[in-house]
Parts: structure tokens; sequence; C-alpha cells
């Protein structure tokens, strides 16, 4: 119901809270980083003590609400229709060893496999990004809230052209996505083939899927694209941007409906599903068949 889906969005943000708390708490400088699959695929003891935290919370206060997370899934987990938490500890753990501080923490409540709600918190900021499904999204800063996207509305988009795109880079360095995130940012960056300027005004990597879709949803960002992350770097910032008006789908040409586990996401503000023609359109276009 509306209200215990409100009930779930506050003892999120809680938890976000004190999640960050422990991020600004922890010197990962102290801590040698862990790798898991190479060296740019890292986990820290913060990481494993958040998730740790928030489990252990969340499965004595909603005992029959699954439990997804990047440090405790196991391998092959798959996301059921059940009501589900998904939990990135630390969306960001490179920027969070290197201090900088472009990190937060992700917590969402997926239902058949939507998210509904979605709580991102950078304790280096401050900044609490918000949403419940049907209900809006908002930032809240130490000093205000604000609803999204931030005003003044920023313009529609007329074409690519006029966007700026985060792309992130993950860990893969080889494989398929990784063949398909280098020519993807290349075409992007490219001057368009006609000559008549460039194909985006530029890209931006900054390290946390979450956060770009919250920027994408304030509408500081236009466009965010990634090949290759999980369903913990975006579910909860996916609800955030469609409740600012913004649209999540599949960054495979024609893939209006993606699933959360698709592992290859478009999110654009002030778009509608189903208008070919405009920003998604044409970001499919530079995909071509990859
Ligand atoms: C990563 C970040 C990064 C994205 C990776 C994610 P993590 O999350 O969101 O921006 O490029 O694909 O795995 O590992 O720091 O939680």
């Amino acid at each position: 119901t509306e209200q215990s889906l409100l009930q779930i969005h506050n003892d999120l943000v809680t938890l976000a809270r004190e999640a960050g708390q422990m991020m600004l708490d922890a010197d990962p400088t102290l801590q040698p980083p862990t790798t898991k699959k190479n060296t740019s695929d890292l986990v820290t003891l913060t990481d494993r003590a958040i998730e740790t935290m928030i489990l252990t919370r969340l499965s004595a206060s909603h005992p029959t609400i699954h439990f997804l997370g990047e440090e405790t899934s196991k391998t092959n987990q798959r996301l059921t229709p059940n009501p589900t938490f998904i939990c990135d500890p630390i969306d960001g753990t490179l920027n969070f060893i290197h201090g900088f501080p472009n990190t937060a923490v992700s917590l969402a409540l997926a239902i058949d496999k939507i998210p509904v709600v979605g709580v991102v918190f950078n304790p280096f900021r401050g900044d609490l990004y918000t949403a419940i499904k049907h209900r809006g999204a908002f930032l809240t800063t130490p000093t205000r809230t604000f609803k999204l996207p931030l005003n003044p509305i920023p313009r529609p988009l007329p074409s690519l052209s006029s966007c700026l795109v985060a792309l992130e880079w993950g860990s893969e360095r080889s494989g398929a996505n990784w063949d398909l995130r280098t020519r993807v940012a290349k075409t992007l960056l490219s001057a368009k083939e006609d000559g008549a300027g460039k194909m985006v005004r530029s890209i931006r990597s900054s390290g946390s899927a979450a956060l770009d879709l919250c920027y994408v949803a304030a509408g500081q960002l236009d466009v965010f694209w990634e090949g290759g992350c999980w369903a913990w770097d975006v579910c909860a910032g996916w609800c955030v941007l469609e409740e600012a008006g913004g649209l999540v789908v599949g960054a495979n040409p024609g893939e209006w409906e993606v699933e959360l586990e698709g592992r290859r996401y478009l999110g654009v503000r002030g778009a509608k599903r189903g208008e070919q023609r405009g920003v998604v359109g044409e970001v499919w276009g530079v995909m071509g068949d990859g």
C-alpha cells in the first residue's frame, strides 16, 4: 500500500544516512582494498560492513521482503517479482578509495521487478535523492528540499547534439561490453558525418551510475548510458529519474522495456516512451547493431 511504501522509504532514508556516516568515519586509505575480478574492480571493508548493517536491519524490520545486494548476492542469484530490497552499499567504490567525493549509498525497493522506491545518498555532499513511484522525486541538501527536476525546469532536449552525456566505464577492459562502450564513447565524441557539429556536447564519467541517474533527474546532465552495470547500480536512481519525468529504457536499440537485470541502460530526462524520433532514438542509432 501507499502507506507502507512511505514507511519503507523512511526506513531506507534512515539506513542511507547511517551508511553515509560509516563512509565518512572510514579511512579507506588505511584499508587495503580487496580485488574482486581485476585491479579496477575493488571492494573495501566499508562496502561489506555497510551491506551487513543494512541487510541485518532490513531483515529484522521487513522479514518478508527479499534482499539483493552487491556484496552478498550469490552468483546467478536472480531478481524475482517478489518485493525485493536492492542495495549497493557504496556506488562508486573506486571514488571512495581515492577520496573523490562522488560516491553514494544506493537503496531501492523493486516489486514485480520494477523500482518503486529509490534512495541515493552522497554523504560527502550531504545530498539525498529520493523517490516513491507516482509521488515525485526530491533532492534534500543540508539546507533545503527541492522537487526534481530542479527549477527552472531545464529546456526540452531538441537533439543529442545539445546533450551532456554520462557514460561510465565499469571495470571490464575486454569483452563485448567493453567493445561496445569504447565504440559508443568514440562515436558520441565524434563530429557528425555530415559536418554539422558534434554528436554530443561532451561526455562525463564520474564513477557512480546511481548519482549519474540522479543528476539526469535533476536536469544537470541530459543522458546516462552504460553497457555492463548491474541492477544495484541503477535501481534507486532509475526510480528517481522516472519520478522526475525522465525515462529509463534499454541501451539496446528498440528496447523500450528494459529488465532491471538487463545490464545495458539508457536514461534520458524529459523523454517519452515510444517516441522513436528524439534523443532515445538518436542514441540507439549510435549503437547500431552493437
Ligand atoms: C560501479 C559504478 C560505476 C559503473 C560500474 C559500477 P560500484 O558501481 O556505478 O560508475 O561504471 O559499472 O559497477 O562497483 O562502485 O558499486
